[in-house]
């Protein structure tokens, strides 16, 4: 990954479908000095996306593309990610899955965080799985994007304890607040 040079921050997308956590902790991280990265768009698949309140809290572009055609979503993503001069692309929480052609476009400057231990549980529901198979540890990952889902290279993984009165949404709470720490630990480890 290139390196930092002077003060100028790598111009990163996040792409996000929900609450937006992650993004908003991101935000809080990219604005530190020893960020690598400055967050200068916002992607969304849905216009429900609770996350897209962020972009007008800190004044950062957004934009929606439903993905319903993916194709021409892609396309024309692709010409605002160019017009933008977006250097990295962050996913948070953003459940389309990216084409081929989109990915290799981007190699090795896409990132993700999954809430689990990957690669054991890829895809959805990852927390119930780890309940329901009496696992002692849950976790979160941040790994590259490639065109096989939630398999690319592992930058940093952290794992959480499950307790036995956890349930699904306790041990989620549990593991977002983890990510909270790791993605932007991940995104240090990236361009240092
Ligand atoms: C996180 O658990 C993340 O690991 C997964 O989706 C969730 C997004 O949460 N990919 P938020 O929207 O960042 O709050």
């Amino acid at each position: 990954m290139e390196k930092l040079t002077g003060l100028k921050k790598i111009k990163t997308a996040v792409f996000i479908s929900g609450t937006g956590s992650n993004l908003k902790n991101i935000i809080s991280f990219s604005k530190i000095k020893k960020s690598p990265i400055s967050i200068d768009l916002i992607i969304s698949n849905t216009s429900y996306a609770k996350g897209l309140m962020y972009a007008d809290q800190f004044n950062i572009k957004k934009r929606i593309f439903s993905f319903k055609n993916s194709n021409i979503s892609e396309k024309k993503l692709s010409i605002l990610l160019k017009k933008e001069k977006i250097k990295f692309i962050c996913l948070a929480g953003f459940m389309k899955i990216l084409s081929q052609g989109f990915i290799k476009k981007f190699d090795g400057k896409i990132i993700n965080i999954h809430p689990s231990l990957l690669p054991k549980y890829k895809g959805l529901n990852t927390h119930s799985k780890a309940i329901k198979n009496k696992d002692r540890f849950a976790g979160c990952t941040v790994h590259y994007v490639t065109t096989k889902l939630d398999s690319g290279k592992i930058i940093l993984q952290k794992k959480v304890k499950i307790s036995v009165n956890d349930s699904i949404s306790s041990l989620a709470k549990k593991v977002l607040r983890r990510e909270h720490k790791l993605y932007p630990a991940a995104i240090i480890k990236i361009f240092n």
